[in-house]
């Protein structure tokens, strides 16, 4: 039963965007009411989609971006990540530009989730377009449910239980001791599915096991995030948002194009994960 002011959760349609991942949301206004209802669907939906898209008619302000992203969770007070002293234009969930903050320069165009150097790596987080290239510069996002559904038996035997240690090892120019020790298979806490948890930019080693086998692990595990069957492109175009799940995906952008990409970022805390 719903009021007439009261958008039911019916009004909600979404239409998925790939055969894995992904999905556009259908009957959310940006700056209409927001019910707990819709939030809850919303928070829902991108546990089972793990990212999700919408489309509104014009350049979403900061305002109308931060009081959209209410929906999705607490609001970190900054990026960590962008907070450091390399690129202080980030500070805060500002606006990311690709003149400061190159996406070859910072691995960006590599698949990974956020920040998982930390003990407790963001939640999710948000984007919207504030100017765009000509053309290029999408973004791509990877199920870690389907990394996961599509290893074999011996793999997913040989995954389970292991740990593995965080870092930025891999990444030259962040400045930081940050360590993390995440379990390799983790369990979303609203669906209940496994999925994957190592990242080519942030995860340095498993446990108990030596360089090699370490390594040789993880390219294999690196080269099979990066299969097309787990994937959904977006190009971007003035009025899109992308709001995803930062455990269930994996996100990278595309270094191809020339001149500015100015994208609107928000990024929500996160609890730990879990096996
Ligand atoms: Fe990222």
């Amino acid at each position: 039963m719903t009021t007439a002011t009261t958008v039911s959760i019916e009004d909600i349609r979404f239409e998925r965007a790939s055969g894995n991942i992904g999905a556009w949301v259908h009957g959310v206004s940006l700056n209409g009411k927001r019910t707990a209802h819709i939030g809850e669907t919303l928070r829902r939906a991108l546990h089972e989609h793990g990212v999700l898209f919408f489309q509104f008619d014009h350049i979403v302000s900061a305002e109308e971006f931060a009081a959209f992203g209410e929906m999705f969770g607490t609001l970190e007070a900054g990026y960590r990540i962008s907070s450091l002293e390399d690129r202080p234009k980030q500070a805060g969930d500002g606006v990311m530009d690709s003149d400061r903050v190159p996406m070859k320069q910072y691995q960006t165009n590599q698949w990974h989730a956020d920040g998982t150097l930390f003990e407790l790596p963001p939640q999710s987080a948000m984007l919207t377009p504030v100017q765009l290239p000509v053309v290029g510069g999408d973004t791509i996002w990877a199920s870690m449910y389907a990394a996961w559904e599509d290893l074999s038996a011996h793999y997913q035997h040989l995954l389970e239980g292991l740990e593995a240690l965080h870092s930025a090892k891999r990444l030259p120019w962040l400045k930081s001791d940050a360590t993390a020790i995440h379990p390799a298979v983790i369990r979303d806490s609203v669906t209940g599915r496994k999925m994957l948890f190592v990242n080519a930019n942030y995860t340095e080693r498993f446990l108990g096991m030596s360089e090699r086998e370490s390594e040789s692990l993880l390219q294999m595990l690196f080269q099979h995030v990066n299969t097309p069957e787990f994937h959904v492109r977006l190009k971007w175009e003035t009025g899109r948002i992308a709001v995803w799940e930062e455990r269930v995906t994996q996100h990278r952008g595309v270094a191809d194009f020339t001149g500015s990409r100015q994208m609107r970022r928000l990024t929500f805390v996160g609890d730990r994960p879990v096996a």
